[in-house]
């Protein structure tokens, strides 16, 4: 194979109240890759469509460092051509970065022969958001390689798993167009927790984890409250409580910030409100003059895939 066209999707990280641990795969938006092989071991992104200003340079690019650390472990010097699409642009909180990161791991893997599993491909998508975002968190690249509803139980050593979660949960994401770098989002944040918070945070991870494995939608919605991180970063995100309010009182099971925002996302059982809340949200941006993406989604459940 000379060539390998591949998706690897957006996604939700943190969930609320797991900060660092909990992500899922969005439907839809995402980034798709077109690798092909060199003759020398160059690796040279040829075009980057959809967003602008993202870096060509490959030792500065996610796709590039993360291929480059999959080869560095696999002791191979390769090259390789990317032509990379992209429809999330950076600073969204949906994880721009790490799709970019997972297409390229996922996509070199395929070309190299399949010499790494998914699950092994997350440390070296890893090392690509890194270096987007100073710190490597696996919360978004788990989910965009695996698919589905992710556990990053440890970074060091790598422990990462899938849930289940009930297939009727519909998830409505909230995108205002204003940026928030993850990396400023990060150093916003407090390095100590009040126990009491800790506490409280922990029981609505482990609510909200038993809730997914459970389909107890009314547990779900109790435990997607974050204490912690949602109290500091909210209000760099143009009317967060406004817009979690209207979702609530639209029947949302629970309201909180997508990765580092300013995206937000809010989960529903069925999809009976789901178009409502995307029509609030919008009419609610628009008449402040702030332009907005709302779209209704599925959980994916494949994470990155071949498209040829
Ligand atoms: N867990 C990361 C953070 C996700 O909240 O900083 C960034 O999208």
């Amino acid at each position: 194979m000379e060539s390998i066209k591949v998706f690897a999707p957006a996604t939700v990280a943190n969930v609320g109240c797991g900060y660092d641990v909990l992500g899922f795969a969005l439907q839809g938006y995402g980034d798709e890759l077109i690798l092909t092989r060199r003759k020398d071991e160059k690796l040279v992104i040829t075009s980057i469509e959809g967003v602008s200003g993202l870096p060509m340079d490959p030792t500065r690019n996610v796709s590039t460092v993360a291929i480059s650390a999959l080869l560095d472990d696999l002791g191979l010097r390769k090259g390789f051509d990317l032509r990379i699409k992209k429809n999330i642009s950076s600073g969204s909180g949906l994880g721009s970065s790490a799709s970019s990161a997972a297409a390229a791991v996922f996509a070199a893997n395929q070309l190299l022969g399949t010499p790494k599993t998914k699950q092994e491909l997350i440390s070296y998508a890893m090392a690509g958001e890194k270096m987007a975002s100073t710190k490597a968190h696996a919360d978004n690249v788990t989910p965009s390689i695996l698919g589905g509803f992710t556990v990053v139980r440890s970074c060091q050593p790598l422990d990462v798993f899938n849930i289940p979660y009930p297939s009727e949960l519909k998830v409505v994401v909230i995108f205002p167009q204003v940026e928030v770098k993850t990396s400023d989002a990060k150093r916003m944040l407090k390095s100590e927790v009040k126990l009491s918070d800790a506490v409280r945070q922990w029981g609505n991870v482990a609510g909200l984890v038993s809730g997914l494995i459970l389909e107890d939608y009314d547990r779900i919605g109790k435990s997607l409250e974050d204490v912690i991180v949602e109290p500091v970063r909210s209000i760099l995100i143009p009317f967060f409580q406004e817009m979690k309010k209207m979702a609530l009182k639209n029947g949302a099971l629970g309201y909180s910030i997508s990765g580092s925002g300013p995206s937000m996302f809010c989960f529903l059982r069925g999809n009976e409100n789901t178009q409502e809340i995307v029509w609030n949200a919008k009419k609610y941006y628009h008449s402040h003059d702030i332009e907005v993406i709302a779209f209704v989604s599925d959980i994916n459940p494949s994470g990155a895939i071949i498209l040829d």
